[in-house]
């Protein structure tokens, strides 16, 4: 084990040491010159000595340990409380000190993983960013590169070209504006305006949004709810953005002849919302990072379908926001379900 020792103990030594020394030569002189000193005189010579380098001693080892105790805490960037014990020369400081110091670098080493984590992320994002954008810009150049070459006599030609240009650049818009919709979302520049709605009511009307493609897909949208009206405090534009994502994808993602469900459960202060599809759903492999940008599960069934595979990102990001949490479970072959909280409204 290792021994701390502190400021008064060392002193107590060196001046013990220096005050037997100094008798010793007192001594010595006594007894070279023969002159008469009686044994009390000794003593108090000793003690003389012995206070005033004790007091001495601890003066220049309080200061010295000081400076150094002081340089460390700035460079740990903690602020130095125990003063006073520092000058009183207590153990415990020292043992605080290193205490301190450890809690400091294991602090540092957390946060250098979490910063080569990001690091990381960083740079899988720009990667994927950059691969996405580049797709549609692409595309759209092969097709008007393709009219350019053309003789130009062909009006239907021209306008079936131009308009896959146009459906690419559509595309490429959309990215974007996800894009900033995230990461307005991320730098906290994002405002809710909260009040009191109906849930049911917004839903029926995403419902209407997407009907046609549900009809084509032949795709049964129902809410089971025993109330005819669901009131949550939230920000309804932002949570129709979240059910018109969920339902999107449970339309798209689902099976054609498929269903898709809605069904609430009162949580005293909280409604947990589910929306729930009896599609292929998602191996477990796919669900720890569903709710990361560009994230797609199945990326060959995925290319036919038009998606920017930022959706659930902000889905994620606004019910966070709410400081409300979402989960999502899924088994292949049976389906896939979204479930997440909304603050109940509790009129007054
Ligand atoms: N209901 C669902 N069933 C199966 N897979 C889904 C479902 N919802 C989402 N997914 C998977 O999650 C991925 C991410 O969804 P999302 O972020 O909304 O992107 P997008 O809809 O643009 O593809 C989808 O590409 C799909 O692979
Ligand atoms: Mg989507």
């Amino acid at each position: 084990m290792r021994r701390t020792t502190s400021p008064n103990i060392i002193s107590l030594y060196a001046s013990m040491a220096v005050a037997i020394f100094s008798t010793a030569i007192f001594l010595l002189i006594n007894i070279l010159f023969h002159l008469p000193t009686t044994p009390k005189e000794y003593l108090i010579y000793t003690l003389i000595i012995f206070i005033i380098t004790f007091i001495f001693f601890k003066f220049i080892l309080v200061r010295f340990i000081y400076s150094k105790i002081k340089i460390i805490y700035k460079t740990i960037g903690k602020p130095l409380k125990f003063q006073n014990e520092v000058k009183e020369g207590s153990t415990n400081v020292l043992k605080t000190v290193e205490r301190d110091v450890a809690e400091w670098a294991i602090n540092k080493n957390k946060q250098i993983r979490e910063l080569r984590k990001m690091e990381q992320y960083r740079k899988e994002f720009v990667g994927n960013v950059s691969h996405e954008l580049k797709t549609p810009i692409f595309n759209a150049q092969g097709y008007i590169e393709t009219v350019l070459d053309s003789d130009l006599d062909d009006p239907e030609f021209i306008k079936q070209y131009l308009e896959k240009a146009n459906s690419n650049i559509e595309r490429l818009e959309n990215i974007v504006t996800d894009l900033l919709e995230i990461s307005k979302f991320e730098t906290g520049r994002i405002e809710l305006h909260k009040e009191a709605f109906d849930l049911v009511k917004i839903i029926k009307k995403v419902f209407f949004q997407y009907q046609h493609i549900a009809q084509q897909q032949r795709v049964k949208m129902t809410v089971h709810s025993e109330e005819n009206t669901v009131f949550v405090f939230a920000d309804p534009k932002r949570i129709t953005q979240v059910l018109e994502n969920l339902i999107s994808n449970s339309i798209k993602y689902g099976r054609e002849d498929g269903n898709t469900d809605i069904y609430f459960h009162d949580l005293d202060d909280q409604f947990l919302v589910e929306i729930a599809d009896d599609g292929p759903g998602i191996s477990a492999e796919h669900l720890p990072r569903l709710f990361e940008r560009f994230y797609r599960a199945d990326k060959s069934r995925n290319r036919k379908i038009n998606g920017t595979g930022l959706g659930l990102s902000i889905v994620k990001n606004i019910i966070e926001a709410h400081e409300q949490t979402i989960n999502v479970r899924s088994e292949l072959g049976k389906g896939t379900t979204f479930s997440f909280t909304l603050q109940k409204y509790i009129p007054e």
